[in-house]
């Protein structure tokens, strides 16, 4: 054990609130040079540390982006004048969103600091993000995110050490005052786990024998090591199999996003002959994924409810789930299978903190967002490489591709034509204004008639905890139309300078009656009848979305 006991002396820092540190959908996210500004890190670990009082042990780690680095030594040397009698930090300061959240688990941890600003770029002039996890492992619920605002728009000082950087990039045990900071391989608790929820013997059979076979692109980003590990190394994926496998702290200069827009390579590859039975990539700090079959997309909304389906093929599921949920604006896939398996399907508002509770009282064992993300109960963070060892275990144990068992399952349950239009850039103001004035016209949609969509409710979603009690207002607004077709609009809370205006579109087709039409001939004109009824165009002076999902 290295001991920087000799060289480290407790010193109170005088600082400023900064008035923009509250929380949003996923934690603190600014520019890089907004963090860089001085105290403006430290001001919000500090607000952390005042709300959290238990100083037994915190994980630290983050996705590898620029500042990942500089920002967890600050944090390390925090955490040492504040007290903490152990800290688990990931080596180089690398731990993957579903990683922290395991470890945090595990260990008995007060909770975790999560450095990522998930799948937005990296580097001097793009993102970069912290977050606060609880002892579940869980994104801090808004109680707690709200008290660490307040405490950042108060604080006055901050305690660190005056000490050196502690060696990152070897996993071993350093004394920092009274401190334990132990550096620990990012991978191997992590890999541990996977063991536990899948058939690693029957998988591996399954690659030798050429049953499956993977293509996956992690982007540049965090889960390139953990690929490696499980696909590679544990499960015999031929080599080669996991790409763009070395992260960066640019992400290679790309926008780590699994999603049609970003993740052309792997489509492209995915769209020839011969390509791997299974396609699939994640984000910058690896909890979201996406998921490809030869030629064929998987929507995230289908991939969530197509798990549930067969669930009782996946391990950890062998004693049934419990229960289901999805974020709001997610596809109602879900609710169809959930309803024909017996189960209970709860609606959440955007987020993954939402989920949290619910996990917690065992009332759900899977969850999703239409964002690409997708988890168990085995953590409390969606989880790309888990979605991916799912989806093997059910091309294997099922014998299908991702399109047939897709297709399969839309003949049984009907389909839902699904796409995410985002409005980016949108001055803040114009974007307030649209939701305000939509907000207005609400009331008076039931029962009027657009393009043959006839409304049948339309409300500001408000979500109530069942377990808690606790309720949150104002979570986007829902129109309901005739055969359960959705249109759904709210803000995003992940963006960092201007205002997005996020459009979720739904067309249900009833089973038998869906003919393979493209999502976007689909939804046209139901996406025609949601410009209109938001007046979009009028508002943000865009005719059309900058980016389609
Ligand atoms: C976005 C997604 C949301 C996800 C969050 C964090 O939030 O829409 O589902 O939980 O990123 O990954 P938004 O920008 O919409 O607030
Ligand atoms: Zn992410």
């Amino acid at each position: 054990m290295q001991s920087l006991t000799e060289l480290s002396a407790v010193c109170s820092v005088s600082t400023q609130p900064y008035s923009d540190q509250k929380p949003g959908t996923s934690g603190l996210r600014k520019k890089v040079r907004v963090f860089q500004q001085p105290h403006y890190l430290e001001n919000f670990v500090q607000s952390v540390f005042n709300v959290v009082s238990d100083r037994s042990l915190l994980v630290v780690g983050g996705d590898g982006r620029y500042f990942n680095a500089e920002a967890t030594q600050i944090i390390v040397r925090m955490a040492a004048a504040n007290g903490f009698k152990r800290l688990l930090v990931g080596q180089h300061g690398i731990l993957s969103t579903p990683a922290v959240s395991h470890l945090i688990r595990k260990y008995g941890a007060v909770g975790g600091l999560v450095l990522s600003a998930s799948h937005n770029p990296a580097g001097p002039d793009e993102d970069f993000g912290i977050k606060f996890n609880n002892a579940s492992g869980s994104p801090a619920p808004e109680s707690i995110t709200q008290a660490i605002f307040e405490q950042t728009k108060a604080i006055t000082q901050y305690s660190t050490l005056e000490s050196p950087d502690i060696d990152l990039s070897l996993a071993a045990s350093h004394q920092l005052g009274a401190t334990e900071v132990q550096v620990i391989d990012s991978v191997s608790d992590y890999l541990e786990l996977m063991q536990t929820l899948f058939n690693f013997d029957r998988l591996r059979e399954g690659f030798s024998s050429g049953l499956l076979s993977l293509c996956f692109d992690a982007m540049h980003a965090v889960t390139g090591p953990y690929a490696k590990a499980v696909f590679e190394d544990s499960l015999g994926a031929k080599s080669g199999s996991v790409i763009n496998a070395e992260p960066k702290d640019d992400f290679g200069g790309g926008h780590p996003d699994p999603n049609l827009v970003h993740a052309k390579t792997l489509i492209n590859l995915m769209a020839k002959e011969g390509a791997p039975v299974l396609g699939a990539a994640s984000d910058g700090d690896g909890d979201r994924n996406i998921i490809l079959g030869n030629n064929f997309f998987v929507s995230p909304s289908d991939s969530l409810a197509l798990i549930a389906l067969h669930a009782a093929l996946i391990p950890q599921f062998k004693s049934g789930l419990k229960g289901v949920a999805r974020s709001m604006p997610t596809s109602t896939a879900l609710d169809r299978v959930a309803k024909h398996l017996g189960l209970n399907c709860y609606e959440t508002p955007t987020g993954w903190k939402f989920f949290g509770n619910l996990l917690d009282q065992n009332l759900l064992s899977l969850c999703g967002e239409e964002s690409f993300g997708t988890s168990g109960d085995h953590v409390r963070e969606k989880d790309g490489v888990w979605a991916v060892l799912c989806w093997l275990t059910l091309i294997l144990e099922t014998g299908k591709t991702p399109q047939v068992l897709v297709e399969s399952m839309w003949e049984k349950f009907g389909r839902s034509y699904y796409c995410r239009h985002d409005f980016e850039g949108v001055e803040a103001n114009r974007a307030n204004e649209l939701m305000a004035a939509l907000e207005e016209r609400l009331p008076s949609l039931p029962g009027q008639n657009f393009e043959g969509f006839k409304v049948v409710s339309a409300d500001s979603f408000s979500y109530s905890d069942i377990t808690d009690g606790s309720i949150t207002p104002n979570q986007g607004y829902r129109i309901i139309m005739g055969c359960g077709s959705r249109a759904i609009f709210r803000l995003s809370g992940t963006g960092t300078d201007s205002a997005i205006l996020r459009v979720y579109l739904e067309k249900v087709a009833i089973k038998g009656e869906f003919n393979l039409l493209e999502t976007d001939s689909a939804t046209a004109l139901l996406l025609k009848v949601a410009m209109e009824i938001a007046e979009i165009e009028q508002y943000t002076g865009m005719n059309k979305a900058t980016v389609v999902t």
